[in-house]
């Protein structure tokens, strides 16, 4: 596995996190009790959930398996989540073993567990970093060794926003990384969205209300449509566009699930 360097975000497992949370609703075993105690009652809010986190997953799988199929070979993945299934590398590399990708999370337990995963694989690496500074992240060592940002790459911000509670520093985020890559590079970014279940996702966001491992406040709401698309801005979109996720380009057999079902929305744009 490639350079690997720690920044300062604590270890907290009484307060709930973001991945850990996520891990519990796909079926996985890294998360403690409070984890499971905010996925549970999230789940009685909106039994769609495990679904919902399970078809991101699958938008994140086909995203990456198009842009290989495009002949990109480089990936970042931020705000990854801890390792679980349809991970970029095995789907990038299952379609080109020469592909390289970073994963970049702020959070230790995922960079200690995707850090084990990994280890031996000389194309993959994974940082700790956070978001908001995306300058230091696309500069770091453990990213430059395996990314080369003078070549097409694909950023991916799946589900990544919720942690930014203002509108300005995610649109800031996504702006800095535009410009940073080079073109012919593509991004990648979906957002949950409150427009089909306004008072659930309300609901759901006060439950994130606590100071999350950035140490940033929790936004009261979760975005909408308006407010996501702004963050494809200057991008030409891969048809079908921006699409609640199992309607992205879900294959011959057609979405796995209703697309209505998920109140997340996501695309696929290039930049010229
Ligand atoms: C909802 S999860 C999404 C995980 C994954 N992308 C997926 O869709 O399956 C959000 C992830 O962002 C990470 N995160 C939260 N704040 C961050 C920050 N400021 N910088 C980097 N990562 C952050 C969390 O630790 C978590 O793993």
């Amino acid at each position: 596995m490639a350079d690997t360097t720690r920044a300062s975000a604590g270890f907290h497992p009484r307060t709930p996190s973001e991945a850990r949370v996520l891990d519990y609703l796909l079926g996985g075993k890294d998360n403690f009790a409070a984890d499971r105690e905010a996925a549970e009652r999230a789940i009685a809010l909106a039994p769609e959930l495990p679904m919902m986190a399970l078809e991101s997953r699958k938008f994140l799988g086909r995203a990456v398996r198009f842009l290989a199929d495009e002949g990109i070979r480089q990936f970042v993945d931020i705000g990854c989540g801890l390792p679980t299934q349809n991970n970029a590398h095995e789907v990038a590399q299952a379609a080109a073993p020469e592909s390289r990708v970073v994963y970049v999370d702020i959070d230790p337990v995922v960079v200690s567990h995707a850090s084990a995963i990994l280890a031996g694989d000389e194309r993959t690496g994974v940082i700790q970093a956070d978001m908001r500074e995306p300058d230091k992240i696309l500069a770091h060592p453990g990213l430059r060794h395996l990314i080369d940002l003078d070549e097409p790459v694909a950023i991916l911000l799946v589900s990544a926003f919720t942690a930014i509670p203002e509108d300005e520093v995610a649109l800031d985020i996504v702006a800095r990384l535009r410009q940073a890559i080079s073109s012919g590079s593509w991004m990648v970014i979906s957002h949950p969205i409150s427009d089909s279940r306004p008072q659930v996702a309300e609901q759901i966001a006060a439950m994130y209300q606590a100071k999350d491992l950035s140490g940033a406040p929790r936004r009261h709401d979760i975005r909408s449509r308006a407010e996501v698309e702004p963050y494809f801005d200057k991008l030409d979109m891969a048809d079908p566009g921006i699409v609640r996720l199992p309607a992205w380009r879900p294959g011959p057999a057609g979405p796995s699930v209703d697309p209505k079902m998920v109140w997340a929305i996501g695309g696929v744009g290039r930049k010229l």
